[in-house]
């Protein structure tokens, strides 16, 4: 009998399975930029809780039911996407693909998926909305307001549509790979949608992080009720709150105008030890689930994963460091195949 082998998951082997992308994107990318994509915070418990928790269940399935070709489509604040599997927001794209941005929303656009863009994203926003696809719009709300309510509306005016205010990051978690690596933007990508000094990060010492000190400087450390109130009040577009665990925030925030709820960790970026997120899906999906959707991302790397997510009452998930992996992939696969 032949002896059966682990499938290889080198660069030049085919990618089956999301995590091929990211061992791919690990012997391609700088280390610098690789472990700023691949990494968390501190013991990076958070990222191993998300897959465990995905680990945990499974199905109780039903059979005659009839059930042919699955309809996997979906609707969102008003518009039909395709499958419930959206681009979660992430920073500085042009690191993964010389497309940076555009690059993703094209695919999220020939995909029908919505494609979130970072506000520290290396192509300008309405740049992205050439896509012409269901672009969102993820804010960070800084120091100087001005800058802040420009952004959204810009935003707005260049046709996105949802504000995603993402609220677990009062300060940068501390991400001890990019401390190592004293992580900055590398020379030559700036943050597009933004000028100045708040288009760069700045020279730090090893032993520190650049993108912190951004965090630290320029952004809201202290953001509350208020704050969604006042943007829910002043954009016409739905706002969704990415960052919640807990049936008590997302009642608060569908309170102060929230339209919907992501519940995240930031993909265990932020706080480590953070709930896994499919362990803080039910109590949120109870709590508000009836009255806005509820989305999911952290740890999503398969079909099954998006089926326990939506079998747990999420209208959708979102991923992040697969599609950027993806990304790394397709960015050196034309060459490498030419070498063939
Ligand atoms: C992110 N994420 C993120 N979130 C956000 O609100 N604004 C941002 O600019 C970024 N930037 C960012 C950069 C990188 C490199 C990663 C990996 C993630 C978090 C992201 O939106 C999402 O919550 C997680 O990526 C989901 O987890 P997975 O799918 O990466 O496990
Ligand atoms: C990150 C920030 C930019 O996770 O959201 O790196």
């Amino acid at each position: 009998m032949a002896k059966s082998t682990t499938p290889a998951t080198a660069v030049d082997a085919p990618p089956v399975r999301a995590e091929d992308f990211e061992v791919a994107a690990r012997a391609i990318l700088p280390k610098a930029i690789y472990d700023y994509f691949a990494g968390g915070a501190e013991d990076e418990a958070a990222i191993a809780g998300n897959r465990a928790a995905f680990a945990r269940w499974r199905f109780r399935y039903r059979v005659l039911t009839g059930a042919s070709e699955p309809d996997l489509g979906l609707e969102l604040f008003g518009r039909r996407l395709a499958m419930p599997v959206q681009l979660a927001a992430a920073a500085t794209q042009k690191m993964a693909h010389p497309q940076g941005e555009l690059g993703a929303a094209t695919a999220a656009a020939a995909a029908g998926v919505v494609y979130c863009l970072s506000t520290l994203s290396t192509t300008s926003l309405e740049d992205v909305a050439t896509a012409q696809g269901v672009p969102w719009f993820q804010l960070y709300v800084f120091k100087d307001r001005g800058i802040t309510t420009e952004l959204v509306d810009r935003a707005e005016a260049a046709g996105y549509q949802a504000i995603v205010l993402t609220v677990d990051t009062p300060i940068l978690g501390r991400r001890e790979r990019d401390f190592r690596n004293a992580f900055g933007m590398p020379a030559g990508f700036l943050y597009e949608n933004l000028v100045g000094p708040l288009s760069r990060t700045g020279p730090v010492d090893v032993g520190q992080s650049a993108l912190a000190e951004y965090f630290s400087f320029q952004l809201d450390h202290a953001l509350t009720l208020k704050d969604l109130e006042w943007l829910a009040g002043h954009t016409r577009l739905p706002v969704l709150v990415k960052g919640v665990v807990r049936p008590d925030d997302a009642r608060r925030s569908l309170s102060a105008g929230a339209r919907g709820v992501i519940v995240s960790n930031h993909g265990g970026r932020q706080l480590d030890y953070s709930i896994a997120t499919l362990d803080a899906l039910p109590a949120v999906v109870d709590e508000v689930g009836g009255e806005l959707p509820v989305l999911l991302d952290g740890g999503v790397r398969r079909g099954t994963d998006v089926l326990k997510a939506l079998a747990l009452g999420a209208r959708s998930v979102m991923i992040g460091r697969p599609y950027l992996a993806s990304a790394v992939f397709s960015s050196s696969y034309a060459t490498r195949s030419s070498c063939r």
